[in-house]
Formats: C-alpha cells, structure tokens, sequence
C-alpha cells in the first residue's frame, strides 16, 4: 500500500481543546473503588486515593473527568454520598445490582479531581428525580455560603464552593435500560425547565443534553431532533455514545470503527443544525462525546444477570494491540472534528473497560488503550489541521470501503511544530506514507504502536508487553518526508 498526505498550517479545522482529552469515573464495578479510591492500599495517601493510579492518570494526559455516572446517576441520591461516613446510608445501585457503601460521594470526588488536575463534568440523577433535586445539588456544590445547602456543603468540610462549571442533564435517557427511561419529548421538556431553573441558579453553567446512547438504537437522529426542539437555546452541548464491540471477530470492521463515530457526529451536527435553522437560531451547538471506547460488549451478560455485590469485578476488558490502534482512530476523529466536538470522554477510567487496571492491595499498569490517549493528549496542541490523506481503501461488511489510512494532524504556532497522528487499518500490509510538509521542518521524534502479535495485551505479570517504541526508515528531505506504517498500527511523527 501507498498513502500521501500534506501538512500546511494555513489549514486550520479549529484550535485543539482541551475538554477533548476526558474520561469517566462512574460508580460501577471496581472503577471507584479498588480503582482510584482505596483506603488502606499501600499507595493511598490520607484521603484513601491510590496515588499510584494518580501518578497514571497525570501520565495519561486526562484534562477532565465525567461523574458519577452513566446509568448509575439515574438512580442516585447525592446527598447518601455527602457528611459524616459514618451516616451514611448503604444503597442498592439498581443499575449495575451493586450495594454502594457510600464511602465515596461528591466532596471526595472533588479532593480527588483537584489532586489530579482534571475539570470535573457533573452528571445529575434526571431518571428518577427531577428539577428540584438538580437545583438542591448545584446549589450545594457552587453557591458560596449562608444557605441551607450551601451551609449543609460547609458543614460538610468544603468551605470554597466547588463552582464547577459543566452538568449533563442526565444519562442515556432514550435507552429503555435506564432508570426513569423517558420518550424523546417527556425528556425534552424535562431537560429545558431544568435548564432553565440551574440558568436562575447560577447563570453560566454550562450544560449537555443527552443525545442518543449508540448509533443502532432505532431513536437515532429523531431523539435528538425533538429534545433540540425544547432545548436548543437552553444548553450548550448535545451527547454522542459509542462503544465498539471487536467481539464478533470482524476484524476489518472493527478497524474501521472511527467510520461509524465520523458518522455520528455528522448525523448529530446536521440534526442540530436542522434544529437551528427552523428556530432561526444563528447559535451553533457543540457535540460531546462524553463516552467513547473499546467494550467487547457481547461477553456482558447484561445487568438482569448480575448477583447483587459489593464493587464486583465488572466489564474489565483486557484490550490487546488491535483495540490500542482502534482507540487511536477515534482519538484521531475526535480531532478532525474539533470544530463541532467541544468535549469528549473515554469511558472509563480505572479497571471498567479502562486505560488503568489495579488489583487490590497490589500493583497499578497501563493497558494498550493507555498508550495512544496519552501520546495524542500530550502533542496534539495548538490548531488542528486539515488533513486529507490520498489512499487505497479496505472493503468492511459493517462501514464498506473506509480508507486504509486513518490521519489527523495539529500545528502549535508557539513552536511552529507539527505532530502527526496516522493509522494503518490494513492488517497484512504495510503502508509506504508520504508526507509533504513546510519547508524548515525536519522530524524529531517518531514512534509507533505495532506488534508481529495483533493480539498481544498488557497483564500485571507482563505490564510493558505493548509499549511506544521508535519507529524506523523515516527519511525527510526538501519538505517531503516518507515512512512505513507497520500493518494494523498508530504512529505519531513530531516535526520542528
Ligand atoms: O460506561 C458503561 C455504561 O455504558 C454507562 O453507565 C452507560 O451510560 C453506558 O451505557
């Protein structure tokens, strides 16, 4: 295979925004605790957070993090997981069939967000409650003082209101397995008058309607233009979900996974943009992918099959080399469409389908899906360019012909440099890439994630079976530069 590709700087999509490098920590399976909360643990600090995996999550380059759910937000009360432990009460999580102590709520949330330097992006329960208990937990969280909850808030140890400044209202509402599942239009409206009520509160929040929960749910496209409807002048984001099962053994298909995310964001920005043209709207809404990832979803029993546990070992995907490439597309998606997604979320952090695994009482490592979120979180900088690359493409049963090549690219003015983040989605053969770049700029560091074995995965016995290594035979000259993309990989070039 051959591919060609420019770089120029006078090609601007938009300015790479940070919010595009979060992640999730729901309430669910051994993602809170065992995971980023584990007191006792040999690395837990005074608060009880595993320092080790926040030593990871810096690593990782994570700039913002979605709480406390996910399906589990539809069935909470925030207020069991604030004050004193000792009274708080020990709940049924009807979501995952989990018993949740409690021991971990909002207040530590924060403690921790704040120790790993991420923005938080608050979930509010809008299955089983309602406007009122939304209005009673920012007003707990962001009001300064001398009211009932923000008193309640300072008596709880938090003096400084937390002032965060990004809700979902609600959780993948359209799924009929979410508690207090709505129609389209009962959402909408829900949606809209508490927007409108947080708007009083404390104007400037900003806020995301749920869209739908996956491109195949028969409500695609329609759910959104009826929540928009209602919603429209009121929020700031519509949400976008996707997960991608490589469960089916269609190898090809799930190589070619960011077709379908590219399709959805397409899908939603034209939806929103219908919606914007009928209201005579010139606001242009933004997207956040606020869950995206691998999950071989079909080894999930579904929740009707779970036991009721205490933090059960649940979906802890073991991801290999192929789902680090997959995982490396998306991430190369989400910024060729930095100019509609303002925010985006992988899903999740620690241990459920995660970059993070730990066991209990023992060692923390990096999974394969580690690598690519954090070489993309650490060079993607300035703006994102356009990037079109000229290539063959690969016939899919799921997405038909995708191109074979996969690539992004971003320019940081401060530094004049340019770093290019490519795939090569064909699993036999390797790919001879040329690059035209501006004149002056030379390669300073390449490095790629390939292995002989596609299969090849990252264990606590093994933690470094599937790292970055340097790639090799890149040549440059006179503004062109070549190189090999081994089959199935994700390669980054930084050039100065
Ligand atoms: O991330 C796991 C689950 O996937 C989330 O709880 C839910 O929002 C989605 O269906």
């Amino acid at each position: 295979n051959r591919a060609r590709l420019a770089l120029d700087p006078a090609f601007r999509i938009a300015p790479v925004e940070p919010r595009l490098f979060g992640s999730f920590v729901e309430h669910m399976g051994r993602c809170v605790y065992t995971g980023i909360f584990e007191p006792g643990h040999p690395h837990a600090d005074a608060d009880g957070f595993r320092t080790d995996v926040l030593d990871l999550v810096r690593e990782l380059g994570v700039t913002l993090v979605r709480y406390p759910g996910g399906n589990f937000v539809s069935n909470y009360r925030w207020e069991d997981g604030v004050g004193p432990r000792d009274q708080r009460p020990t709940t049924l999580d009807l979501a995952w069939r989990s018993i949740e102590d409690n021991s971990f709520g909002l207040n530590e949330f924060m403690a921790w967000a704040a120790k790993a330097g991420v923005e938080p992006m608050m979930a509010l329960n809008l299955g089983t409650r309602g406007v009122a208990e939304a209005l009673q937990l920012v007003e707990y969280a962001n009001h300064p003082g001398g009211t009932r909850m923000s008193e309640l808030r300072r008596a709880h140890g938090a003096d400084k209101p937390h002032d965060i400044r990004l809700w979902c209202l609600g959780n993948e509402l359209d799924g009929p397995w979410q508690m207090g599942h709505k129609t389209a239009r009962e959402y909408g409206r829900l949606a809209a008058e508490t927007a409108r009520a947080l708007n009083r509160l404390d104007p400037g929040l900003a806020l995301v309607a749920c869209g739908s929960s996956n491109s195949s749910i028969p409500t695609f496209g329609a759910w959104e233009a009826e929540v928009l409807e209602e919603t429209y002048e009121l929020v700031d984001y519509i949400s976008l979900h996707a997960y991608y099962d490589p469960g089916d053994g269609d190898a090809d298909s799930f190589l070619a996974s960011a077709a379908d995310m590219e399709h959805m964001i397409r899908s939603i920005a034209a939806t929103a943009d219908h919606t914007a043209a009928k209201l005579r709207s010139r606001k242009r809404l933004k997207l956040s992918f606020d869950e995206w990832n691998v999950w071989y979803q079909s080894r999930f029993p579904g929740e009707s099959g779970l036991e009721w546990a205490r933090h059960p070992r649940l979906i802890e995907d073991s991801y290999d080399l192929t789902d680090a490439v997959v995982v490396g597309s998306l991430l190369i998606t989400l910024l060729r469409n930095a100019d509609r997604v303002g925010v985006a979320c992988q899903a999740q952090l620690a241990n459920v389908i995660a970059p993070i695994m730990t066991e209990p009482g023992g060692p923390a490592w990096r999974q394969t899906i580690f690598h690519p979120f954090a070489l993309t979180a650490r060079h993607a900088r300035g703006q994102v360019l356009r990037v079109e690359p000229d290539c063959s493409t690969v016939r899919t049963a799921k997405h038909g012909e995708v191109p074979v090549v996969c690539a992004t690219a971003t320019h940081d003015p401060a530094s004049g440099e340019i770093a290019l983040f490519v795939v090569n989605r064909d699993r036999h053969r390797p790919c001879v890439l040329e690059v035209a770049l501006p004149r002056g700029l030379v390669p300073v560091e390449h490095v790629e994630l390939a292995d002989a074995d596609p299969c090849a995965r990252n264990t606590s016995a093994e933690p470094e079976r599937v790292v970055p290594r340097p790639g090799s035979g890149l040549s440059c000259q006179d503004g062109a530069a070549a190189l090999t993309l081994p089959p199935t990989s994700w390669t980054l070039v930084r050039f100065a």
